[in-house]
């Protein structure tokens, strides 16, 4: 496995491998098994998976925890190699020494759900990720649907711009109690980590309250009423289409539930699909 940290060591690195189908699988490093299984769907679908750890400045707001973000680079260089990942891309900084002079910025859909209270937060991810494009020009790029938005904004960004690179969704991957696997988890105090399933458990009982209402506002309320029993602040909680990130006003296939609330000071989000299917019964 080969560890690059310029832009000109990778690109050089990969010039004897174009032809051969590249998959990059973007992270922030911290690795867990949710990266893990983005790791292994690029290995089912490439023949060489590169892997970037990257704490991004420009996606993290003024007070939020940039300087706090776990760095564990050498256990996440052993779990890339364990997993037969052919490069690990690991850069310094990706912006210029006076900072990022050119930016994209994205209109409608970086302003709902998450973009209400980061509003800089998916300018940030889709500037760093055009970036990563344009360095490696991967065939496939790996995105969790754990951070469903920015995997519709980043398909937005793909299809807006042309770019020839396939976007591919992988599945939440979830602790055995039903938390989804995050690297902000590890912030909870064993208090805050019961509370934390409350998030999950209450969208799993708003889909099952489908088969009294159709309308998302009944299913919303209902699903307000019972974090709020426990106590939880919640930032959003609503049901939108999948693709457009709109809100719902009644279910349809393509609904799904939103929801980021704060366990202590730790802010969560996890998403589920509303119509009725047999996945996601934890
Ligand atoms: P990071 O939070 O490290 O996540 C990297 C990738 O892992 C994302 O695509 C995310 O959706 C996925 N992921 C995280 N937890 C997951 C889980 N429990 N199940 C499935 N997939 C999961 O997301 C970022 O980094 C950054 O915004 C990035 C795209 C790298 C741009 O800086």
């Amino acid at each position: 496995m080969n560890i690059s940290q310029t832009p000109e060591k990778i690109r050089e690195l990969l010039t004897p491998l174009r032809g051969q189908h590249i998959a990059l699988v973007p992270t922030m490093g911290c690795l867990h098994a949710g990266h893990i299984s983005l790791i292994r769907k690029a290995k089912s679908l490439a023949d060489v998976v590169i892997v970037s750890i990257y704490v991004n400045p420009l996606q993290f707001g003024e007070n939020e925890d940039f300087h706090q973000y776990p760095k564990t680079f050498e256990k996440d260089a052993e779990i890339c190699k364990n997993e037969g990942v052919d490069v690990i891309f690991h850069p310094k900084n990706l912006y210029p020494d006076d900072g990022p002079n050119i930016t994209l910025k994205i209109s409608h859909m970086g302003h709902l759900l998450c973009g209400k209270s980061r509003p800089t937060h998916f300018d940030g991810v889709v500037t760093v990720v055009n970036i990563l494009f344009n360095i490696i020009h991967p065939d496939i790029a790996i995105f969790g649907e754990k951070d469903w938005q920015q995997l519709a904004i980043i398909r937005r960004m793909v299809s807006d711009l042309h770019m020839p690179i396939e976007v591919i969704g992988s599945e939440i991957i979830r602790e055995a109690d039903g938390l989804a696997m995050s690297s902000r988890n590890r912030y909870l105090s064993p208090d805050e980590r019961q509370k934390s399933l409350f998030l999950s458990q209450t969208m799993l009982l708003m889909k099952s309250n489908t088969k009294n209402s159709h309308k998302a506002s009944k299913i919303i309320r209902f699903g307000i009423d019972n974090l709020k029993k426990y106590g939880i602040s919640i930032e959003y909680l609503e049901i939108c289409n999948e693709l457009t990130l709109n809100p719902e006003n009644s279910i349809t296939p393509q609904s799904r539930i939103f929801i980021a609330a704060k366990i202590g000071s730790t802010r969560l989000i996890d998403n589920m699909p509303l119509s009725i299917t047999t996945e996601n019964t934890l």
